[in-house]
């Protein structure tokens, strides 16, 4: 036997070759249901008064129509009649009218005439999603009702001013998979250059069954000082409440969930009236959507490529491994799935 052969002998006799994997986590659809959060679908700019638009859910189709008491609603898309695609349709008398046979649904999503004539079928109704209109976005939660609520900054909406951007280009993982990077420490130091004046959060974290939040203080990758609350909410939603260089902002970042195995990312900065006059608070949110944004292009590289598969975790790790745990215990459902389909 050559000497070189003994080394690999006695190294592969140091080191385990068996792969340890954690009990897997269910991919958003794998069992035919979805995680039940809160998922934005569009920005409000994008529904004025009177108007549809279309839009993909959970692998299915759905509309968000707003009628003219201002509330936006959304709703399965394709008729219970023939199956038009109620987005091709419009908005007639307060009600979305599908282009085919102009049936039309109010508000509640229940048909309350036919163009014909012939009286609506009571079965003639579409799914109505639980729906919410906050930080300039319209949301659906994937249920018949809410379990928590979208969360709020720590100041009234009055006080303060939003910026919100979404991004045309999908990323290539379920929602939850980003949000994992939130409990997870290594790479907020690792990739993100982060440092922490004090010791992992792991048991100051704030669990509840739909959220966890932590606060820490360090320094950004430029030194600059920080203090930042954050946390998770449902599978599908980044929180942020921060102190950077002194001064104050907000940062949440939805994922929306078009259909398995992609999600669209949006992204909220907020900053208070107070602290500066007008032009310097546009000037400040311009400041914090590009750091986050910064941030959030360290992520995506290796988001759209990950085979996300939890193996060997360390101490580092405790955080992410109390997520995972949440994940899979978090409800599942798919009310949906005969209408959106
Ligand atoms: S398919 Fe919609 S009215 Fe006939
Ligand atoms: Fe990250």
């Amino acid at each position: 036997m050559s000497s070189e052969t003994l080394d690999q002998v006695q190294s592969n006799m140091r080191v385990s070759r068996k792969r340890l994997l954690g009990r897997p986590i269910l991919a958003e659809g794998e069992d035919g249901l979805f995680t039940q959060s809160w998922f934005p679908l569009c920005l409000s700019s994008e529904v004025a008064t009177g108007k549809v638009l279309g839009a993909d859910f959970l692998g299915g189709r759905v509309v968000v129509f707003r009628a003219t008491n201002g509330v936006a609603q959304v709703l399965s898309a394709y008729c219970p009649h023939l199956g038009a695609d109620l987005a091709v349709g419009d908005v007639y008398e307060d009600t979305v009218r599908c282009a085919f046979h102009h049936w039309q649904y109010d508000q509640d999503g229940v048909c309350v005439k036919t163009g014909i004539g012939d009286p609506p079928p009571p079965s003639a109704c579409l799914f109505k999603f639980p729906t919410a209109e906050k930080h300039g976005i319209i949301w659906a939660f994937n249920g018949e009702a809410p379990h928590f609520e979208v969360p709020d900054f720590p100041y009234p909406a009055d006080e303060l001013v939003v910026k919100v951007e979404t991004f045309r280009q999908l990323v290539n993982v379920d929602p939850w998979v980003i949000c994992c990077n939130t409990p997870d420490i290594q790479h907020i130091k690792a990739l993100h250059g982060i440092t922490f004046d004090q010791q992992d959060p792991d048991e100051e974290i704030e669990w509840t069954d739909h959220s966890m939040l932590y606060d820490f203080k360090g320094r950004h990758a430029n030194g600059e000082p920080i203090e930042y609350r954050v946390g998770i909410f449902g599978t599908s939603i980044f929180y942020q409440s921060s102190t950077f260089n002194g001064r104050w902002f907000g940062f949440i970042a939805p994922l929306g969930l078009p259909r398995p195995g992609q999600c669209k990312t949006y992204m909220v900065i907020a900053a208070r009236k107070s602290d500066s006059d007008a032009a310097s608070t546009e000037a400040f949110l311009k400041f914090a959507m590009d750091l986050e944004k910064r941030v959030v292009s360290e992520d995506v590289p290796i988001l759209q490529t990950i085979h996300f598969k939890p193996g060997t975790l360390t101490k580092s790790d405790k955080a992410l491994g109390k997520f995972l745990q949440y994940l899979r215990n978090f409800p599942r459902a798919h009310p949906s799935a005969e209408f959106i389909s």
